[in-house]
């Protein structure tokens, strides 16, 4: 049976540590959280070691003799951790620093779609902020102002005027809100159309695609308010056919990898599309190098093939050997949030009532996201995304009811949800 190491600390890692300790596998996570390591479905452990800390990580991977190791976040995968496993011989899951560009530089992104001439939104990048607004006002068509580089989801505005934009291009590139990653910026045209999230498994040359499935990213129902890292998810994306996937394999996947191999590039990983499904055709709005967070909890709670044979295959670079990825179920995944979030202050620290009631709802998983477990064994809401409550069913209506009534059990202080996931 095989050991992983799964990094990172959300509702994401707890499904990725699910779906590989289901089997029976062993499964380490760094570090993880408190709910991952009370998974009683799994055998998981939590060990206190930073997602960030490299030569931390290499010497647990070693010192466990671990298998394989998966990378949960961009953040580490962009500081260039898997590169640093494979010099050390160590097996891992996710791309190396100079292919994770495609999620941490925007610009990046947008000349590799244009090299491969995979279809995305018309864009310019700037340095300086008075030609960036110049060019907003000389374009027929409304805009997306987008901090190049890494900005934890909240580095894209969609500007109502002009005066917005130029208080964004203020705050992004002269009061440096987002550091280093926002001095400089892509200028987008905004595109119109439902969204969707096409994820696959891929070691640079074949490719095993998951599900589609749609994140709800505003705080408010209908779609309303700020934009968080995803309110919930389902799976598949509603009202998408099969033709579609056809299509953006054809389209986007393929000619995305074909361009990077050209350039010498070696991607091996989850890659991410984040599609405008426009009335011209699906386009890009963001390349990932990881899974979504909640996409995740959805498409892993709804697959029923072994991940883990599949992320190996991947990593040493015999995908074309692995079985495909079956999604038995739909899913829906409600992510319960402390109150306050998604701004900075956060009520937490509430004791989380209803977990073990929430637990006996058939075909229904709590993923731990923000919890942590206090003085007396209780467990609190310690994050903004606390919990993701996931359902499964044979229909989206099934799996979206058994989602919210495991909801309905769970109770603190301040928890907010959204109601219309996946209407
Ligand atoms: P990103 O981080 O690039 O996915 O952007 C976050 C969200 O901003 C997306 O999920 C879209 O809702 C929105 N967005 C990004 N780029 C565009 C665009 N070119 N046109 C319209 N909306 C966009
Ligand atoms: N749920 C969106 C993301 O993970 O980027």
């Amino acid at each position: 049976m095989s050991t992983y190491l799964v990094i990172g600390s959300g509702g994401r890692e707890h499904a990725i540590a699910w779906t590989l300790g289901r089997d029976g596998a062993e499964v380490i996570v760094a570090p993880g959280n408190d709910g991952i390591a009370r998974d009683s479905d799994i055998d998981a452990r939590c060990v206190d070691v930073d997602a960030t800390d490299v030569d931390g990580l290499i010497e647990l991977a070693e010192a466990e003799s671990v298998d394989l190791t998966v990378v949960g976040p961009e953040a580490p995968l962009c500081d260039g951790l898997a590169d640093a496993f494979r010099d050390e011989g160590l097996a891992i899951f996710g791309p190396g620093e100079e292919a994770a560009r495609l999620e941490g530089s925007k610009a990046f992104a947008n000349e590799i779609m244009e090299g491969a001439g995979v279809p995305t939104a018309r864009w310019e990048a700037f340095t300086d902020p008075d030609e960036a607004f110049r060019h907003i006002e000389a374009v027929d068509y409304n805009v997306a102002i987008k901090a190049d580089g890494l900005a934890a989801g909240k580095g894209v505005v969609l500007p109502e005027d002009l005066d917005e934009a130029r208080e964004t291009l203020d705050s992004f590139m002269e009061e440096g809100r987002f550091g280093e990653a926002g001095e400089r910026v892509v200028i987008e045209e905004r595109l119109e159309g439902p969204e969707m999230s096409f994820i696959v498994v891929t070691d640079g040359e074949s490719v095993v695609p998951m599900a589609t499935s749609r994140d709800h990213k505003r705080i408010g129902e209908g779609g309303t308010g700020p934009n968080t890292g995803g309110m919930g998810a389902v799976s598949p994306a509603p009202g998408v056919e099969d033709s579609l996937v056809d299509d953006v394999m054809e389209t986007i996947i393929e000619p995305t990898l074909a361009e990077l191999k050209r350039r010498g590039i070696d991607y091996r990983g989850f890659l991410y599309a984040g599609l405008m499904l426009t009335s011209e055709g699906p386009k890009v709005l963001e390349f990932n190098c990881r899974m979504g967070d909640p996409e995740a909890q959805a498409l892993l709670f709804a697959g029923n093939t072994s991940i883990g044979p599949i992320l190996q295959h991947a990593a040493q670079g015999t995908l074309q050997y692995a079985d495909d990825l079956e999604s038995a179920s739909c899913a829906c995944c409600v992510v319960l949030a402390s109150g306050g979030y998604p701004s900075p202050e956060r009520d937490t620290g509430h004791v989380i009532s209803g977990l073990k009631a929430a637990s006996t709802v058939e075909e229904s998983k709590v993923f731990h996201a923000g919890t942590a477990l206090n003085d007396q064994g209780d467990f609190i809401n310690a994050g903004g995304r606390v919990i993701g409550v996931t359902g499964r069913g044979d229909s989206p209506e099934a799996a979206r009811n058994r989602a919210y009534e495991a909801v309905q059990a769970i109770n603190w202080t301040g928890m907010q949800y959204r109601r219309d996931i996946g209407r």
